[in-house]
């Protein structure tokens, strides 16, 4: 199927790892032109050099910002538009919330977790939305996960974060749908990248399991045996980010094996003290 990708200017936070380099090097295949932004210039570099291992004349820009702060979300869209003459895509990639029971969560784990899981997209939206207007077009795909579908206890920033954000996103919709501008969110469960260890440390720390016991039932909790490889996840967003999904607007696809999440909350064991 011909996805109509080709030249197509892609911006992708969180592009220099795990989905968002494995959707930037997806969206290359298609005939893209992508900008990475991260932190870290190191790994946007690496990220570079990866993708032109397999396409060697793929157009790559790379943007160093931190994406908790308004200013350097906003110089991140125009460094975007300034390289690629445009931008036609946003991938919303960028976002960690950190782990924690309830207890053991301070106002300000809160406020790292909201500023840049939820605040991190919403900024990189009013960011690129003038010029979305301005073109009269523009489409954005929010990565956000299950959590905000599938609550659970042991990820409570993140359920927050992301339900926060899936809402937000359906308001911007019903907003910005009249401008040409479609918006779609996509909800991974476990996916196989380095934030996938960092939350299984967390969960198994959490519910006292040692980290490879966690790992077994977080894979039990799909019926594949399995969790997700960010390929699977990075062929659905340049899917819904293509002119294929034009009439998807304003709603949300989980991508998670359809976990069960009940299988991984040990306190519901008989024998659980
Ligand atoms: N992996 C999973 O199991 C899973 C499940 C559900 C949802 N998700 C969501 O999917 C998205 C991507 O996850 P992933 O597993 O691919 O993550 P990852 O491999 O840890 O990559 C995170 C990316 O975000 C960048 N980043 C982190 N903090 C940033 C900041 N303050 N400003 C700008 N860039 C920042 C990182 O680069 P720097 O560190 O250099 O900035 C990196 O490029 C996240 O929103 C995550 O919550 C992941």
């Amino acid at each position: 199927m011909e996805l109509g990708l080709r030249d197509k200017r892609v911006l992708i936070t969180g592009g220099s790892k795990g989905i968002g380099r494995q959707t930037a090097l997806t969206m290359v295949q298609e005939g893209a032109e992508v900008a990475l932004v991260a932190r870290t210039l190191a790994t946007l570099e690496s990220a570079r050099q990866w993708i032109r291992d397999v396409v060697p004349d793929a157009r790559v820009t790379v943007i160093s910002a931190d994406l908790t702060g308004e200013a350097a979300a906003q110089r991140a869209v125009d460094e975007a538009i300034r390289a690629m003459g445009g931008v036609d895509i946003l991938v919303n990639c960028a976002g960690a919330a950190p782990g924690r029971l309830l207890e053991e969560i301070d106002d300000e784990t809160w406020a790292v977790a909201l500023g840049l899981k939820f605040l991190g997209y919403v900024r990189m939206v009013k960011a690129v939305m003038p010029h979305f207007v301005e073109r009269g077009g523009g489409v954005i795909v929010n990565v956000i996960g299950n959590d905000g579908v599938k609550p659970s206890f042991w990820e409570l920033t993140g359920t927050a974060a992301n339900a926060a954000g899936l809402a937000a996103m359906q308001a911007l919709a019903d907003q910005y749908g009249r401008y040409g501008i479609r918006i779609v969110s996509v909800n991974p469960g476990p996916v196989d990248t380095g934030r996938w260890d960092t939350l299984t440390e967390a969960y198994a720390r959490d519910m006292n399991l040692s980290v490879q016991e966690a790992d077994r039932l977080a894979k039990s909790s799909i019926a594949f045996g399995r969790i997700a490889t960010p390929q699977e996840v990075a062929d659905v967003v340049t899917f819904l980010a293509s002119d294929r999904a034009r009439f998807v607007h304003g709603t949300s696809l989980t991508i998670d094996g359809n976990q069960r999440k009940a299988l991984m909350d040990v306190w519901q064991r008989p024998n659980h003290s």
